[in-house]
């Protein structure tokens, strides 16, 4: 099926969208991005996701295409456009096209920035095969710049960790800086020992996750013991259960690191339960 998507401000067929070679999101990875999940044709941690949006763009000194009610008329139009019922919306924003390759940031006031939204459809999260059997990661070097708190396009290498992983038989990868674990490739990692769920203080050295955020509120109304402290990949590998959070995984156990099984080598009860509450009260608030 053809989807409508919406290209600075015109909706279109997505055969006919395009944006210029010039564009710095093109040339220069000079763009940041959001995905927002879409549940029962609602949105998920929106207000969330608006705010990183506008926090990235604040830190990179890019102006901002549209304000935050905007934003979500955009959204609500593009999920009706396409009838989208389980999925996501990727929006991205790039500083534009200055009209040729310059290292130099083009004057906001001549460069307009670009806005671009698609729609990506999904299965019931409650039918993923995958949350049953969990994920097998393996640990890569984190040598990805030093300001992952920005949410940008420069995706290389996180694509490149996916490929080692799916070399080595696994389906994900953990980066590893110092001996610690930073985060997922696309997604905050997380361990449950005895009990406490463990995962990294926020920081520029990883993403500041939505779905961790709220992870993080529905855990301490159930009561769950939450650490925001990093955690070596040795405590990983010894660890009761782990799991990942993004907003296209929701919580999804993680059963096998380096090839080390944890604990049953089944997704474990804390990661299970976690992704019940995450999928039921993110969707009581979703707009
Ligand atoms: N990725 N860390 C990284 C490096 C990420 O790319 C993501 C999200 C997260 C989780 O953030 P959130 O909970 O706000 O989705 C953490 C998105 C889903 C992606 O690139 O497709």
């Amino acid at each position: 099926m053809t989807r409508i998507v919406y290209v600075n401000g015109d909706w279109l067929p997505e055969d006919r969208a395009t944006v210029s070679i010039f564009d710095r999101g093109f040339l220069m990875a000079d763009g940041v991005y959001e995905v927002t999940t879409v549940a029962d044709g609602k949105l998920i941690d929106f207000p969330g996701h608006v705010a990183r949006l506008e926090r990235s763009l604040r830190e990179l000194d890019m102006p901002s295409p549209a304000s935050a009610e905007e934003l979500l008329a955009i959204h609500r139009e593009i999920v009706a456009k396409n009838g989208v019922s389980n999925g996501r919306v990727y929006l991205q924003v790039t500083r534009g096209n200055p009209g040729d390759r310059d290292f130099v940031f083009p004057d906001p006031a001549a460069t307009r920035p670009t806005l671009i939204l698609f729609t990506q459809v999904a299965g019931r999260p409650e039918d993923s095969a995958e949350a049953k059997r969990g994920l097998k990661v393996i640990s890569v070097p984190d040598i990805r710049w030093a300001r992952r708190d920005i949410k940008t396009v420069q995706l290389l290498y996180p694509s490149m960790g996916k490929m080692m992983a799916k070399k080595a038989g696994a389906d994900d990868a953990w980066f590893v800086e110092d001996g610690f674990v930073t985060e997922g490739t696309s997604n905050n990692a997380w361990i449950v020992k005895g009990g406490r769920i463990i995962t990294r203080a926020l920081s520029n050295d990883i993403l500041h996750g939505i779905t961790r955020a709220a992870v993080m509120r529905y855990a301490d109304e159930a009561q769950l013991k939450v650490e925001e402290r990093s955690f070596a990949l040795d405590e990983a590998k010894a660890a009761d259960e782990a799991f990942v959070t993004s907003a296209s995984a929701f919580v999804m156990p993680v059963v096998e690191i380096d090839g080390v099984a944890l604990g049953s080598g089944r997704p474990g009860p804390v990661s299970q339960r976690l992704r019940e509450i995450y999928l039921e009260e993110s969707r009581k608030a979703a707009l």
